[in-house]
């Protein structure tokens, strides 16, 4: 099976989990690329799908790389952000994600934190309705760690087993 870990990562954090989830992939047909180097996807089994959250949703590029996804494929997708682990926040930007994936089978998701750059926390802070949110951001300092990325590697080992294993999985409706 071929498998593409495919992200897109502006400061980094994103990076660091998909080259994680690519080093656990025990397998020969694996590539890891940036989304703007990612092409023939036909080729693949099974596409990992990174992305920071922004704004509490898919970066736009994403998006468009998520569409351009030719049908019948396996995705698991994998998330940086600033908010809190399993938040609604990060939740939200799944659902979005998924929402843009309509005909293919999701077979997982992975969220952990990745520091924010602190001058846009500072800007965040200046402005109230961002000031929770903000406060929230600050404490993921030192993210994506030892731990999350050890978190990643399980993530990747777990999809990889059922991508393989799991037949007949729901597809999503769109
Ligand atoms: C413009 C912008 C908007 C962001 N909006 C959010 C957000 O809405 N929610 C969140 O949890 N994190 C948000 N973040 C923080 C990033 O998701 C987080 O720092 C992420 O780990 C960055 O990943 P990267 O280094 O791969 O780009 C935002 C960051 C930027 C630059």
């Amino acid at each position: 099976m071929n498998i593409l870990v495919a992200y897109y990562s502006e400061t980094g954090n994103t990076r660091k989990v998909a080259e994680s989830i690519f080093a656990s992939l025990r397998h020969t047909g694996k590539k890891l690329l940036p989304i703007d180097q990612a092409e023939d996807l036909e080729a693949y089994a099974l596409i990992f799908c990174g992305f920071p959250v922004q704004h509490h949703s898919v970066p736009a590029r994403m998006v468009h790389f998520l569409r351009s996804i030719p049908k019948g494929k396996q995705i698991a997708l994998f998330a940086t952000h600033g908010s809190l682990r399993g938040g609604e926040k990060a939740l939200g930007a799944f659902f979005a994600a998924i929402s843009q994936l309509p005909g293919q089978t999701i077979v997982g998701t992975f969220g952990c934190r990745g520091q924010v750059k602190p001058q846009l926390i500072d800007e965040w802070m200046e402005a109230p309705q961002h000031q929770a949110w903000a406060r929230e951001a600050q404490s993921a300092n030192g993210h994506p760690d030892a731990a999350d990325l050890q978190d990643a590697r399980e993530f990747a080992e777990t999809m990889l087993y059922a991508a393989e294993h799991i037949h007949g999985s729901v597809k999503n409706p769109g």
